[in-house]
C-alpha cells in the first residue's frame, strides 16, 4: 500500500501534474467550427471569455431602432487574447463576440431610468450577438475577417451564414483602429 502510494506520487511528480493548474482555472482554447455546409457554429462558452467592453446605443436615442440594441458586451476568446498580448497581433482563429443585451425599461425619452446608484443605463434582457472571426484566407475578400449575425433576439441562431462584404466589413475597415476592430473602445486591446 505504501509502496504504491509512493510510486504514484512519484509518477506524477515526474509527468508534472502536482505543478498544473485545476482544470477551472486553465484557459481553454476554442477554434472557430463549420457546419459542413460551410456556415459558422455559436461559438462554445464564450460568456467564460475575455471581457473588453461595452459600447451603448440605446434604441431611444436611435430613433427607437438601434443598429445594435443596446449595450454591446464584447468579449474576445481567450488564447486570441493571449496571443495578442504577447504579438500585438490578432491570430488566425481569433473570435470576437458581441452580445448585445436591451436596457431596462425606461423612465425618461432618452431610454434612461433611475436605479439607487444614479439616472442612466441598465442592463435587461439579453438580445442575439454578432461575432467576427479573423482568417485571412476564408475571409480575403471582407479584409481577413468573417461577420456574422446570430439573432438580434434571443434565443441565439445556433449557426449563421456569412455577410457580404457591403453589409459589414466595410465600415470596420473604414474606420476600427486596428486590423478591422474597433480597440479604440477596448483599453484591454488599444496597445
Ligand atoms: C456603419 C458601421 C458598422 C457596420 C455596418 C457594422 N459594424 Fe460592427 N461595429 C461598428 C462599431 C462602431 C463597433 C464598435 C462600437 C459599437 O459596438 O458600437 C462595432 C463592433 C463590432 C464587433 C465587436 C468587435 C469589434 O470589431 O470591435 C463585432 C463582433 C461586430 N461589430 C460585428 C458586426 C457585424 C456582424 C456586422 C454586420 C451584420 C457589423 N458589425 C456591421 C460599426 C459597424
Amino acid at each position: 500500500m505504501f509502496s504504491a502510494f509512493v510510486l504514484l506520487g512519484g509518477a506524477m511528480g515526474f509527468l508534472g501534474w502536482s505543478q498544473s493548474r485545476p482544470a477551472a482555472e486553465t484557459a481553454s482554447c476554442y477554434k472557430p467550427e463549420y457546419t459542413a455546409s460551410g456556415d459558422l457554429m455559436l461559438p462554445k462558452n464564450f460568456e467564460r471569455w475575455i471581457y473588453v467592453g461595452s459600447p451603448l446605443t440605446p434604441n431611444a436615442l436611435n430613433d427607437g431602432k438601434a443598429n445594435f440594441p443596446e449595450f454591446h458586451n464584447v468579449y474576445i476568446e481567450p488564447c486570441s487574447y493571449d496571443e495578442y498580448k504577447r504579438t500585438k497581433a490578432f491570430p488566425e482563429g481569433t473570435i470576437l463576440f458581441k452580445e448585445l443585451q436591451l436596457t431596462q425599461d425606461q423612465e425618461f425619452p432618452d431610454g434612461s431610468r433611475t436605479e439607487p446608484s444614479g439616472r442612466g443605463y441598465f442592463p435587461g434582457k439579453l438580445n442575439g450577438a454578432d461575432v467576427t472571426v479573423k482568417d485571412t484566407k476564408r475571409y480575403a475578400e471582407s479584409g481577413g475577417w468573417g461577420y456574422y449575425n446570430f439573432n438580434h433576439h434571443e434565443p441565439k441562431a445556433t449557426t449563421a451564414k456569412v455577410k457580404a462584404r457591403s453589409e459589414c466589413a466595410y465600415c470596420h475597415i473604414a474606420s476600427a483602429k486596428k486590423d478591422d476592430v474597433w480597440t479604440q473602445f477596448y483599453p484591454r486591446l488599444d496597445d
